[in-house]
């Protein structure tokens, strides 16, 4: 345990992403939006800086992080690109998408945060904030989601400070993110390219600019042995501390409702809260809202929180996987 940080929080002006930069370069540790989720920043290639991360978010360090880039070119200097990987990146970079890769031979990012793997994860994210900060800092920024292990990934500025406060320099508040689920994770280790997470873009849109389909692996392939394929896969990765039901019709005595679309659920007047994802049925809006809606449910003090059946098409994918881990037992 290292001695408590104050934590400041500035809203993301010019002044700000400069002092982000010296932040970064001096070893330190930001948090930052992305058009995903709000990331926790260090230094890749710094393995002191690295270590620090880990330690602030209380992740088992065998789990390896994402490295955001500005753009190809700065991507090309990490990972090798297959013809399947190049077709992603000019079809959805900057965006949501991650690319696990062969690492390259002079890739810097540190060995610690890509945990001893001969591969990395890269990402190009599109969101202003998250790119200023990387162009003011100007060599890849390693950020996994800017939660403590195990807790639900930070949509806003206050979701980050509950969660890490006291234990980074500085969070970086550009209001609430976009996309809100995690960006979609495709391995491109050979010529057949493997959905590792469901995410921000979605299964049928990658397929597409693939002219192919992709293949999922197993959770026990994910997650097995000693250098698990996407560590970060474990099922109870995405944790509120209320148990969840899911596909639920109706509502229990003592439940919380967490709803989708306008059609309501039966009892829905008994809940003792209820928030919506997407009042419309909208999926785009249900991931925008997934994470705060679930961390609101989970301090409504009920026993458990009912979740209304969630369609599987588009971004369903990604939201049906995090309401799955969120569910898993612990
Ligand atoms: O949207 C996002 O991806 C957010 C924002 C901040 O960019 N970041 C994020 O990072 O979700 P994190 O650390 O919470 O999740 C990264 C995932 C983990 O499941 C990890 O196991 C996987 O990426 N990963 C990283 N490097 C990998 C590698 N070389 N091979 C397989 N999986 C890898
Ligand atoms: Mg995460």
């Amino acid at each position: 345990m290292t001695a408590p940080l104050v934590t400041r929080v500035s809203k993301a002006d010019g002044t700000t992403i400069a002092e982000a930069g010296r932040c970064l370069a001096a070893g330190g540790l930001i948090a930052f939006p992305t058009e995903t989720v709000y990331g926790l920043g260090a230094d890749a290639t710094n393995g002191q800086a690295v270590a620090r991360l880990y330690e602030a978010k209380g992740r088992p360090a065998f789990n390896p992080l994402i490295a955001h880039v500005i753009d190809l070119a700065a991507a090309r200097a990490l990972g090798r690109f297959s013809n399947d990987a190049a077709r992603l990146a000019a079809a959805f970079w900057p965006g949501p998408l991650t690319l696990v890769l062969p690492r390259t031979a002079a890739c810097p990012v540190s060995d610690l945060a890509t945990a001893g793997l001969d591969s990395v994860a890269v990402r190009v994210p599109s969101h202003a904030v998250a790119r200023a900060i990387i162009e003011a800092f100007g060599k890849p920024v390693v950020a996994p989601s800017a939660n403590r292990s195990g807790h639900v990934s930070p949509t806003t500025a206050a979701h980050v400070l509950a969660d890490l406060g006291g234990r980074i320099e500085l969070i970086v508040d550009g209001g609430a993110t976009p996309v809100g689920v995690e960006s979609t994770i495709i391995a491109c280790l050979d010529d057949e390219p493997m959905m590792l997470r469901p995410g921000g873009i979605a299964r049928e849109a990658i397929e597409r600019a693939l002219a192919k389909r992709l293949t999922r692996p197993t959770a026990e392939a994910a997650t097995a042995g000693d250098a698990p394929l996407a560590p970060g896969m474990l099922a109870s990765h995405y944790a509120p501390r209320t148990p969840l039901r899911l596909d639920a019709t109706g509502v229990d005595p003592g439940e919380a409702l967490l709803a989708f679309g306008p059609k309501p659920a039966e009892r829905h007047e008994q809940a003792a809260r209820v928030l919506n994802l997407s009042p419309r049925g909208d999926l785009i809006e249900a991931a925008a809202n997934l994470f705060s809606h679930l961390r609101a449910l989970d301090s409504a003090g009920a026993e458990t929180i009912a979740v209304m059946p969630i369609p599987h098409n588009g971004l369903g994918e990604a939201i049906n996987d995090r309401l799955t881990r969120a569910a898993a037992p612990r």
